[in-house]
C-alpha cells in the first residue's frame, strides 16, 4: 500500500509550495529547531573546517581530511580550476551598468560552450574547480579593479579567491580570509527547497546543462526576498545607525524597533520560512562579528537588534521565527574584515551555494530512483476562470 506523506489542502494552494515535500535532499537539511546540517552534522561542527573539507563532506557524505579519497577531491579542484580564456575575455565585455548578479547568471551561461562536458558529475566538479577565478575577474572588472592575479589553486580554494580579488580596503588580510572562508562554508547548502537550489534542479529536470541550470538558480538567488537580502538588510544596518549613530543603548534601540514596526516599517535580517530558531549561521556570524570587529558601528547595530528584536517580534502572535537569519550579521562582518561592497554580497553567496546546488543537481539526474533520476518537473495548477 502506498503511504501518505502529506495531505494536500485547498489552504497549502498558493502558499509557496510551503511545507511540501516534493523529494528527497542527501546533502542537507534545515531544521526548525535544530538549524542547518550538512550531511547529518549540525553547521556549526564545520565552522573551523577548510572549504576543500566541507565541500568534500557535502559531495561524499565523509568528512575527512586525510584520507585517499579527500586527496584526490583536493587534486581534481586544482587540476580541473584552470579557466578557458574566452571565458574571461567575454565576462570582460558584459555591461558594467548591470547589478554584479546578472554578470554572474551570464558567466555561467558563457561558461557552457567552453568548459561543459556535459555529464552532471563532470560538471559539478568542472563548475566548483573554476567559479572562484570566474567570480574574482567579474568583480575586479566591474568594480574597476583592474588585472585579476593569475590563480594559483596550490593556496586553498578561499585563500587562492581573496587573492585574486583585487580589493582595496582590506587592513588585516588573515582575518580577511578567515571571514571569507567563514561567509562560504556556511552558505554551501540550504536544503533541498530554497528557491535558487529548488529552480537549478527544475532546470535540470528538462536536461539543460549544468551551466544554464546554475544560471537559473542565480536568477532565483538574485531576489532580494532570497539572495539579496544580504545586501538589503546591510542598507537596513546603515540606515539604522544613521538615525541613532554609534553610542545607541539597548532600550534605545528597542524603542526604535517598536517606532519602526508601529509605523508599518519591515526589520530585515529576522524570520524564516522554516526555521524557529535563530539560524545558526546568524549565530556563528554574530560570533565571528563579536570576536574580530566588536566596535565596528554597523556589527555593534546587528548584535543590538539581534539582542532585541526577537522579543518584540515574538509579541506579534502573526510572527511565527521573530529570531535573527543569516542575512542580519553578514554583510555588517564582511564590511568589517574589509569587503564594504554591499553590490557584490549576493555575488559571494552564489559563489558558495552553486557548490550545495550543483551536487543536488548530481543527485536528482544521476542518483535519485534508482539511479534513473527525476522525471521533468511538471506539477499540476486547477484551472480557475478570472
Ligand atoms: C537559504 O540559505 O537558502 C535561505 O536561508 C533561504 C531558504 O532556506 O529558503
Amino acid at each position: 500500500m502506498t503511504k501518505v506523506i502529506f495531505e494536500i489542502t485547498e489552504e497549502a494552494l498558493e502558499s509557496g509550495l510551503r511545507g511540501f515535500p516534493v523529494g528527497y535532499c542527501t546533502t542537507s537539511k534545515v531544521d526548525p529547531e535544530l538549524g542547518l546540517h550538512y550531511r547529518g552534522k549540525a553547521v556549526r561542527e564545520f565552522a573551523h573546517f577548510k572549504p576543500e573539507e566541507v565541500m568534500y563532506c557535502i559531495m561524499e557524505g565523509k568528512l575527512e581530511n586525510s584520507s585517499p579519497g579527500f586527496k584526490t577531491f583536493c587534486g581534481e579542484l586544482e587540476k580541473r580550476a584552470p579557466l578557458h580564456p574566452k571565458v574571461k575575455e567575454h565576462i570582460c565585455k558584459l555591461p558594467r551598468e548591470s547589478h554584479p548578479m546578472k554578470l554572474l547568471i551570464a558567466a555561467l551561461t558563457i561558461m557552457s560552450p567552453f568548459e561543459a562536458e556535459n555529464k552532471y558529475p563532470e560538471d559539478c566538479l568542472n563548475v566548483i574547480a573554476k567559479i572562484p577565478e570566474v567570480v574574482a575577474i567579474l568583480i575586479n572588472y566591474h568594480a574597476g579593479w583592474g588585472e585579476t592575479p593569475p590563480s594559483n589553486p596550490k593556496l586553498g580554494y578561499m585563500e587562492n579567491f581573496c587573492h585574486m580579488l583585487r580589493t582595496p580596503n582590506v587592513q588585516d588580510k588573515k582575518v580577511f580570509n578567515e571571514v571569507m572562508r567563514l561567509f562560504n562554508v556556511l552558505h554551501y547548502d540550504h536544503g533541498g527547497g530554497n528557491l535558487s537550489t529548488f529552480v537549478g534542479k527544475a532546470v535540470a529536470s528538462g536536461h539543460e546543462d549544468m551551466y544554464g541550470s546554475l544560471a537559473a538558480s542565480m536568477c532565483a538567488l538574485e531576489g532580494p526576498l532570497h539572495g539579496k537580502a544580504n545586501q538589503v538588510c546591510l542598507a537596513f544596518l546603515q540606515e539604522i545607525h544613521k538615525e541613532v549613530g554609534d553610542k545607541v543603548t539597548g532600550d534605545q534601540m528597542e524603542a526604535l524597533i517598536r517606532k519602526r514596526l508601529d509605523a508599518g516599517k519591515l526589520l530585515y535580517g529576522f524570520g524564516h520560512a522554516v526555521l524557529r530558531k535563530e539560524d545558526t549561521r546568524a549565530t556563528l556570524l554574530c560570533e565571528a562579528g563579536e570576536k574580530y570587529f566588536p566596535n565596528h558601528p554597523l556589527v555593534r547595530i546587528g548584535l543590538l537588534l539581534r539582542e532585541r528584536a526577537p522579543k518584540v517580534l515574538s509579541e506579534n502572535p502573526k510572527i511565527q521565527d521573530p529570531y535573527a537569519n543569516v542575512d542580519l550579521m553578514s554583510g555588517s562582518v564582511l564590511s568589517a574584515a574589509g569587503f564594504p561592497y554591499p553590490d557584490y554580497f549576493t555575488v559571494l553567496f552564489g559563489l558558495s551555494r552553486i557548490v550545495g546546488i550543483a551536487r543536488q543537481i548530481v543527485y536528482e539526474r544521476c542518483e535519485a530512483r534508482g539511479g534513473k533520476g527525476t522525471p521533468i518537473i511538471r506539477p499540476k495548477y486547477l484551472y480557475k476562470s478570472a
